[in-house]
C-alpha cells in the first residue's frame, strides 16, 4: 500500500511556504473545502469529449460518475481535457493526431499532481492514445470507454455504423437506393450518443483495454445510454483510488500475457485490424517485446465466436444483452485460450474475473464447440516481395473464394487518383483485377487513412461483383469488410516494393500460405528502383513535419520513433 506521503500529490499540496501555498490557493478559487489537501490520493480523469468528436460528446456526464466513485472511495477527483479526436471529422486523418494525443495526455499526467488516472475515451484512436500515454507516464489507470451507440434502425431492420455506410454507398452506385433514401438512413443509422455499434476500431479497442485487464468487465459492452454505464463509471472512480492504495500500475497489468488475451480476443470477437497496429504501439511503451507475427500464430488457434458486424450480423447492443466480453474470455479459457492469471484493475486474475460470465443468447455469442467462424479464419500476417516488413488482411471480412487469387494489377498512387476514374465505363478493369492504391501510409498520406477498402469500380457494381482484392499500405475501417490487404510495409512512400508496382504486373495473394507476391524478378525491380524518387514532404513545419520524420511503420505500431518507451512519473522540479 501507498503512504499518504509517498503520493506524489503531496509534492504540490502538502509543501510548505510559498508554493505549497500557491498550489493550494488557486485550487480553492474553486471552492474546494480544505479537506481536499488532506492527503488523500489525487485522481486525474482525463477526458477527451468534445462536440468535434460525437462519439465522445457524453463523457463529461460519464466524468461526473466517476467523480462520484473517487470521491465515495475518499479520494480527490480532478477531470481535465485531452485532445479528442473525432474519426469523422479530422482530416486527413485522426490516425495523424493518435500519437499527439498521448504525447499531450503523458505529459499532462506527469507535469501534474496526480497519484492515479481515470482514462474516458470512445472514438477509435482515443482508446489507444490514451492507454499509450498511461503505459508511458505508468501511474496507476483504469479506463472507461464511451460505449457504442443504440443499434441504427432504418425501415425495421438494425443497420450498423460504418458498416451500413460501405452498403448504402454501394447501393446508391448501384441505383438500388436513391439519395433521398441515403439522406433518411443516415440520420437513423446513428441515434444516440456513443461509439460506432459495429464490431469496429472503437468497439475493438474498447474490448482490447477490457482483454488487457485496464477496464472492468462488461465495460466494452454497455451501450453508452445506459444506466450500467455510468454505474461502472462510478465503480471504475473506486477502482482508481483503490489502484493507488495498491500501487497496481499499468505496467504490472498490461504484460505479455496480458497482450497474448488481448490478440486472441481479437480474433474471437473478429475485431478490427487496426487493434494490431495499436496493440504494438501500446506493448512499444511497455516494452513488451510483441511482433506482428505475434498476431498470425497467437490468433491461428482461435476461432471467431461473435456473429457481429462486419464480419456477422448484429450489433453490440445485441452483444451486451447476449453477455458481453465476459461470456467470450470464458469461453476462451473453457479451451485453454486464455492466460487466467493476467491481473487486471479489479485486483483479480482475468480468468478469476470471467468464471461465472453466464452467455444469454448463443445466436450472438457461439460457443467455441460450434463457432461463427472456425479457428483460422481472423488477421492473417502476409510476407512476401512485395510486404517484406509484412500487411495483414481480415479473413473474416473477406470473400472466401478470392484468398487464393492471381490477378493483374491496377495501380493508383492515391485514393483520388482511382476516384477520378471508377465510374469510367471502360476502366480496364474486371473481377480478376487487383487494385493497388499506394502512398497511403504513415508518412505517404500522410498519418495512413482509412482509405484502403477502395469501392469497387462502377461497371463491376452494376455487373453484380460485390468484392475484389485490393492491396494498400494505409488502413481501412473496422466497420468496413472486403478482401483487402493492408497495411503494407513498408509504405510506398518509404521506399517500399509497394512503390514499384506497375499496371499489368501479376500479383499473387495467398492468404492459406500468408504469402503476398509480385510476379516481377529481382533485376526488373532493382531497375525500377532505381528510377523510384520519393515523394516531396508534406509539411515544412508543425506537427505534420514531426510526425512524418519520425513515424515508425506499421509494423511496428506507427508510434514515433521518440515516443516509443517510458518516461515514468518522477515528479518534475518546482515551477516557481
Ligand atoms: Fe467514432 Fe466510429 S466514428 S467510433
Amino acid at each position: 500500500m501507498t503512504a499518504n506521503s509517498a503520493l506524489r500529490s503531496r509534492q504540490w499540496f502538502g509543501a510548505t511556504g510559498r508554493s505549497g501555498m500557491a498550489h493550494r490557493s488557486w485550487m480553492r478559487s474553486q471552492g474546494f473545502t480544505p479537506e481536499v489537501f488532506d492527503g488523500r490520493p489525487v485522481i486525474g480523469i482525463a477526458t477527451t469529449w468534445s462536440e468535434l468528436a460525437p462519439c465522445n460528446v457524453h463523457l463529461h456526464r460519464v466524468a461526473e460518475s466517476v467523480k462520484r466513485g473517487v470521491w465515495q472511495e475518499g479520494g480527490f477527483p480532478l477531470e481535465f481535457p485531452a485532445m479528442a479526436l473525432g474519426e469523422t471529422l479530422l482530416r486527413p486523418t485522426a490516425m495523424l493526431y493518435r500519437n499527439l494525443l498521448a504525447m499531450e495526455a503523458e505529459e499532462l499526467m506527469r507535469a501534474n499532481p496526480l497519484d492515479g488516472v481515470v482514462l474516458l475515451s470512445g472514438c477509435d484512436k482515443t482508446t489507444p492514445g490514451l492507454l499509450m500515454a498511461a503505459a508511458s507516464v505508468d501511474l496507476p489507470a483504469v479506463m472507461v470507454t464511451g460505449g457504442p451507440m443504440l443499434n441504427g434502425k432504418y425501415r425495421g431492420t438494425d443497420v450498423g455504423s460504418g458498416t451500413a455506410v460501405w452498403r448504402f454507398e454501394e447501393d446508391l452506385v448501384a441505383g438500388r437506393m436513391t439519395q433521398e433514401e441515403c439522406a433518411f438512413a443516415e440520420g437513423c443509422m446513428a441515434r444516440s450518443n456513443g461509439h460506432c455499434m459495429t464490431m469496429g476500431t472503437a468497439s475493438t479497442m474498447a474490448s482490447m483495454a477490457e482483454a488487457l485487464g485496464m477496464q472492468l468487465p462488461y465495460s466494452a459492452t454497455w451501450p453508452a445510454v445506459d444506466a450500467r454505464r455510468y454505474e461502472t463509471a462510478q465503480r471504475a472512480g473506486q477502482v482508481a483510488v483503490g489502484l493507488v492504495r495498491q500501487d497496481l500500475r499499468p505496467s504490472a497489468i498490461m504484460t505479455r500475457a496480458a497482450f497474448e488475451n488481448a490478440i486472441r480476443v481479437n480474433a474471437a470477437i473478429g475485431g478490427s485490424t487496426n487493434a494490431v497496429i495499436h496493440l504494438l504501439a501500446i506493448a512499444g511503451r511497455l516494452g513488451v517485446p510483441l511482433s506482428l507475427d505475434d498476431f498470425d500464430v497467437l490468433a491461428r488457434d482461435v476461432p471467431t465466436l461473435l456473429n457481429l458486424q462486419p464480419s456477422g450480423e448484429y450489433l453490440m447492443e445485441d452483444f451486451c444483452y447476449a453477455g458481453g466480453l465476459p461470456a467470450v474470455m470464458r469461453e476462451l479459457a473453457g479451451h485453454g485460450l486464455l492466460n487466467g492469471d493476467a491481473i487486471t484493475v479489479t485486483g483479480s486474475g482475468v480468468g478469476a474475473n470471467v468464471a461465472e460470465a453466464p452467455c444469454w443468447n448463443r445466436e450472438v455469442i457461439k460457443t467455441a464447440a460450434e463457432p461463427f467462424q472456425p479457428a483460422g479464419t481472423g488477421t492473417a500476417v502476409l510476407r512476401g516481395n512485395l510486404a517484406p516488413g509484412g500487411a495483414v488482411i481480415k479473413q473474416s471480412a473477406s470473400s472466401p473464394h478470392l484468398l487464393k487469387h492471381r490477378g493483374r494489377a491496377l495501380v493508383f498512387d492515391s485514393p483520388a487518383d482511382y476516384y477520378a476514374v471508377s465510374n469510367d465505363p471502360d476502366l480496364d478493369v474486371d473481377e480478376e483485377t487487383v487494385l493497388v492504391v499506394r502512398y497511403c501510409g504513415p508518412r505517404g498520406y500522410p498519418g495512413m487513412p482509412e482509405v484502403s477498402n477502395v469501392a469497387l469500380p462502377r461497371k463491376l457494381l452494376l455487373r453484380g461483383v460485390r468484392d475484389m482484392v485490393r492491396i494498400c499500405d494505409g488502413r481501412m475501417s473496422g466497420t468496413a469488410y472486403g478482401t483487402v490487404v493492408l497495411h503494407v510495409a513498408p509504405e510506398a512512400a518509404a521506399g517500399g516494393p509497394l512503390a514499384l508496382v506497375r499496371t499489368g504486373d501479376w500479383i499473387i495473394l495467398d492468404v492459406p500460405a500468408r504469402t503476398l507476391r509480385l510476379e516481377v524478378g529481382d533485376e526488373e525491380l532493382a531497375a525500377r528502383r532505381a528510377q523510384w524518387q520519393p515523394p516531396a514532404p508534406h509539411a515544412s513545419r508543425g506537427w505534420t513535419r514531426l510526425y512524418t520524420e519520425h513515424v515508425l511503420q506499421a509494423d511496428e505500431g506507427a508510434d514515433l520513433d521518440f515516443l516509443v518507451g517510458a518516461s515514468g512519473h518522477e515528479v518534475p522540479r518546482e515551477s516557481h
